[in-house]
């Protein structure tokens, strides 16, 4: 995909609406708590907001006196992106066609102190509108910008240079309605995550999509956390995108299995060593995907080996593939066809159990390696020990880029409570 993936994450009154003063009201409080916890552990490379909202919650209508700033001229055939040497980080993304926000710093400040964006490295995504005394201001600000269109901004031009040029593979897409709307008629958005709060918005509140196109999506998990339903969607399947969405369906499951089931089944003592680890996520497969898995003829098998996996001297501990049913030969084992993701377990206690952990890791590396394994690997390690949310593969990993998948769970420090997060890479 040649851009990034797209979430969009947003709180909505019972009749879809984003945008007024009913968040405000007692009845969504526990619907923003909820909202800002998801923001929290959706793992991206920032967010996406339009020029309204980023006033609204971070510039508070100041503006720069722009006489005081030299402009930056460029060729208007050929404007040219301010992009910093040192462009790593969470990212603030703002939709600001004409360059109306004036920041007091290239960082995010956030005055109500929302969790999750203080910090946040601010891009500008701008059109030719733009006063080229304000590219002067940003630049003075070492403020990074893009162009992206003439007079509107070309949603899918700005997400080509989010990915190619920022690096950024996921974004939350977190409105306003307007915003929202441009990517939703771009057809860009590849899941929803929606905090629905126990009330009804004012006539002239706007919806999540302003002025938007008819586009189907599919459920993939409703709960009730807090008191709010939470809602997540996937981009209904398209005939081309069949397979992509069958992975991304599996890949989301997954993700969900560890940092929901299992964990619950962790505290309500389910687990002990790897067996029941492996066990437990088996289950839950099978609970949670059977029809699709059915329907697609794909099935899950646990210490998994064919000739491919026979090279390596291991065995995975599960493999989700294909299996083509109308093969004749006499082994089942050759009905397979395709891997579609390898998961390894591990369940581990005490700081000297973790050279153990990263002999899997040796694995995983060999399937890339040495078969070429070309899909998503997942590394599911429980370690009963105090860390800090910390990886277990360096994070500029080459062989682990694009393909690996870390599900960890390891205690919070000065805490018996596990903690379950993941760990993309
Ligand atoms: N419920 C939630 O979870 C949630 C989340 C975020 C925000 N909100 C609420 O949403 C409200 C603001 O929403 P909103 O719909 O009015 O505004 P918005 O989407 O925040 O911003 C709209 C503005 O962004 C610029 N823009 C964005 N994409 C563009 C594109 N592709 N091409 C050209 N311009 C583009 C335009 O700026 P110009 O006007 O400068 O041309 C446009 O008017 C606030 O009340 C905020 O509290 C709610």
């Amino acid at each position: 995909m040649n851009r990034p993936y797209i979430i969009c994450h947003m709180v909505t009154s019972l009749d879809g609406k984003v945008t007024g003063d009913f968040l405000g009201n007692p009845e969504c409080v526990a619907a923003c708590e909820t909202y800002y916890e998801i923001n929290r552990n959706l793992k991206s490379n920032g967010f996406i907001c339009g020029r309204v909202t980023m006033e609204g919650s971070f510039t508070g209508g100041y503006y720069p006196e722009l006489s005081e700033y030299e402009p930056v001229r460029h060729d208007m055939d050929l404007k040219m992106d301010f992009i910093l040497d040192d462009m790593t980080g969470f990212y603030a993304i703002a939709f600001d066609p004409k360059g109306k926000l004036g920041w007091k710093s290239n960082k995010i400040i956030d005055p109500d102190g929302d969790p999750g964006y203080d910090g946040a490295q601010i891009i500008e995504v701008l059109t030719e509108q733009a006063d080229e005394r304000y590219l002067g201001y940003l630049e003075s600000m070492e403020i990074p910008y893009i162009f992206a269109g003439e007079t509107e901004i070309d949603v899918e031009l700005a997400l080509f240079k989010l990915k190619n040029i920022i690096g950024c593979d996921t974004l939350l897409l977190e409105g306003g309605s307007i915003v929202n709307g441009y990517f939703q008629r771009a057809d860009v958005i590849d899941e929803l995550s929606l905090v629905v709060a126990p009330i009804v918005a004012d006539k002239n509140d706007k919806p999540l999509f302003t002025d938007s196109t008819l586009s189907g999506f599919e459920v993939v998990n409703a709960k009730i956390e807090n008191g709010v339903t939470v809602l997540n969607y996937l981009k209904k399947i398209k005939e081309l995108d069949e397979e992509q969405s069958l992975i991304n369906k599996i890949d989301y499951t997954i993700k969900y299995i560890w940092e929901n089931k299992i964990k619950e089944d962790y505290n309500n003592g389910w687990l002990l060593k790897e067996d029941t680890l492996k066990n437990a996520f088996y289950f839950h497969l099978r609970s949670i995907l059977g029809d699709l898995l059915d329907k697609n003829d794909i099935r899950v098998f646990t210490e998994f080996t064919d000739e491919k996996f026979k090279g390596t001297g291991y065995r995975p501990d599960m493999v989700i593939a294909k299996v083509n049913f109308d093969s004749d030969d006499s082994y089942y084992e050759n009905y397979i066809t395709d891997c579609l993701a390898v998961i390894e377990f591990k369940y581990k206690q005490g700081f000297n159990s973790s050279n153990d952990i990263y002999e899997d890791y040796k694995k995983l590396h060999k399937y890339v390696d040495n078969i070429k394994i070309n899909c998503r690997l997942y590394m599911a390690t429980i370690w009963e020990y105090e860390d800090d949310e910390t990886c277990w593969e360096p994070e500029n990993s080459q062989w682990a880029s694009g393909k690996l998948t870390e599900l960890n769970a390891s205690y919070k420090r000065n805490s018996d409570e596990m903690n379950f997060y993941i760990c993309e890479h």
